[in-house]
C-alpha cells in the first residue's frame, strides 16, 4: 500500500501525536492541547476500549495489594484531583461524567474472607491509612441490602467513583473544544527517522508525521510495529467480565455506596450508579487476547454478588461485556519518555485506568513540554523494564 502524508488534511503537523484514545490518551491529549500543543489522535473508535467496561472504581485504597506500597502514592494523589478534574471537565464538555462521592464498604462472608480483610486492614494501617473493623451489623446498618451473614468490613469512604463511559465522551468533546484532531483509524506502524519517533503510518496507509508521539494504546501498545528493541513496554491484556444490572424506579435506595469483597479468593465489587445502573465486576483472567463472555465469568459474578446482596437476581440482567486491562509486570504504569526521542509512553495501567486519569494527563503534559516527568511520576518512569544498556537516569 502508498503511504499518503496527513498535511494538509489536519490543517500542518501536530506538535503531539496520541496513539490511542482511550481514557488515558484522550486525557493526554486535552491536556497537551490546553498546554497550546497542536494535537492529535489516532484511534479508530475513540472511548470504545477498557473505558467501555470498567466499572469506575476510584478505588486507591481498596485496590492496594501487597508490594503496590509506591502506586499507593500515585493512585491516592490521582484520587485527590477528582473531585476539580470532574467539575473542570464537566465545565469544558458540558457534560456529566457521574463523578459520585460515595465510598466503598468492603466486607467479609466466611472467616477466611475475614482473616484477609484484618490482613488487608494492617497493610493499610503500615501505609498510613486509617482502617476501622465494622461488625456485620454496623455494615447492615450502612447497606440493609447485605446478606445477613457478612462478618465484618472495612468502610473507606475515599474511594469514589465515577462512570468510564461519560468520562471519555466528555473527554472526547473536550478534546475536540479544545482543538484536537481525530484520525479514525489504526496506528498500523510508529515511523522512526534516524534515532527519533517522527509519528506513525495509519491502517489505509496515510502518514502522520509528529513532533513528539505518545503511546497511549493500552494493552495494545507493546504491539505497535516498528517499535525499536530497546524501548520496552511489557504491558500484556488481563481480561475482566463485567456485568450492568438496572435497578429499576421506585427499587432505590438498593445500594449506597460501592460493596466489594474477596469471595473464595476472587474479587466482587457492586457499583451502583445515581442511573440506577449496578455494575457488578469482575473477573481477572490471564487468556491473551480472549474476549468472550463466558457463562462461568457471569456465574462466578452472579453466585458471588448473590451471597454478598440476595437482591440482586430481583435485577433485571442488561449487558454482559469482557475488556483487557494494560497490566505491567510491577502493576504500576509506564509514563514520560520511553528512551527513544520523540516518544513518550502512557500505557500500563492495569486496574487503575480510570483513576489514574487526572494525574497521567497532567504528567504527560508536563512531560511533553518540558521533557520531564513531575517528581511523583518519576518512580513510574516508561524506561523502567530497558535492559540495563539503555536504561538512563530517569527525566
Ligand atoms: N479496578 C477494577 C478492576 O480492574 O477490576
Amino acid at each position: 500500500m502508498g503511504v499518503r502524508t496527513d498535511e494538509g488534511r489536519s490543517g500542518g503537523r501536530p506538535d503531539v501525536l496520541v496513539i490511542g484514545g482511550g481514557v488515558i490518551g484522550l486525557v493526554t491529549a486535552w491536556r497537551a492541547a490546553q498546554r497550546g500543543l497542536r494535537t492529535a489522535v489516532a484511534d479508530p473508535a475513540p472511548g470504545r476500549g477498557a473505558a467501555r467496561v470498567a466499572a469506575g472504581m476510584l478505588a486507591a485504597v481498596t485496590e492496594l495489594h501487597h508490594g503496590e506500597e509506591a502506586l499507593l502514592d500515585l493512585n491516592l494523589a490521582s484520587a485527590a484531583r477528582y473531585p476539580a478534574f470532574a467539575a473542570e471537565l464537566v465545565e469544558a464538555a458540558g457534560a456529566d461524567v457521574g463523578y459520585r462521592a460515595c465510598g466503598t464498604l468492603q466486607v467479609a462472608l466466611d472467616a477466611d474472607d475475614r482473616a484477609e480483610l484484618r490482613e488487608i486492614e494492617l497493610l493499610r494501617r503500615r501505609c498510613g491509612l486509617e482502617a476501622s473493623w465494622l461488625t456485620g451489623r454496623e455494615c447492615r446498618r450502612l447497606e440493609p441490602m447485605l446478606a445477613p451473614g457478612v462478618r465484618g468490613g472495612l468502610r473507606v469512604d475515599g474511594d469514589h467513583q465515577t462512570d468510564p463511559r461519560r468520562l471519555t465522551a466528555a473527554l472526547l468533546t473536550a478534546c475536540e473544544r479544545a482543538g484536537v484532531t481525530f484520525h479514525r483509524d489504526e496506528a498500523r506502524e510508529l515511523t522512526v527517522t534516524g534515532d527519533r519517533a517522527t509519528g506513525v503510518v495509519l491502517a489505509d496507509g496515510t502518514r502522520v508525521t509528529a513532533g513528539q508521539s505518545v503511546l497511549a494504546a493500552g494493552c495494545r501498545s507493546g504491539g505497535l510495529a516498528g517499535l525499536p528493541p530497546e524501548v520496552a513496554v511489557p504491558v500484556r491484556p488481563v481480561k475482566g467480565q463485567v456485568l450492568r444490572l438496572r435497578i429499576p424506579p421506585g427499587y432505590a435506595p438498593f445500594l449506597s455506596r460501592t460493596v466489594r469483597a474477596v469471595v473464595r479468593g476472587g474479587q466482587v465489587y457492586l457499583v451502583p450508579r445515581l442511573s440506577g445502573e449496578l455494575v457488578v465486576g469482575a473477573t481477572t483472567e490471564e487468556l491473551g487476547w480472549d474476549t468472550t463472555v463466558t457463562a462461568g465469568g457471569v456465574y462466578q459474578l452472579l453466585r458471588d454478588a448473590h451471597e454478598l446482596v440476595p437482591g440482586i437476581t430481583e435485577l433485571p440482567l442488561v449487558e454482559t461485556l469482557a475488556g483487557l486491562r494494560p497490566a505491567t509486570p510491577d502493576n504500576a504504569p509506564l509514563l514520560g519518555p520511553s528512551g527513544l526521542d520523540g516518544l513518550h509512553l502512557a500505557t500500563g495501567h492495569g486496574r487503575n485506568g480510570v483513576l489514574l486519569a487526572p494525574i497521567t494527563g497532567e504528567a504527560l503534559a508536563e512531560a511533553l513540554t518540558t521533557g520531564e516527568l513531575p517528581d511523583y511520576a518519576r518512580p513510574f518512569h516508561a524506561r523502567r523494564f530497558a535492559t540495563s544498556e539503555n536504561r538512563e537516569v530517569p527525566a
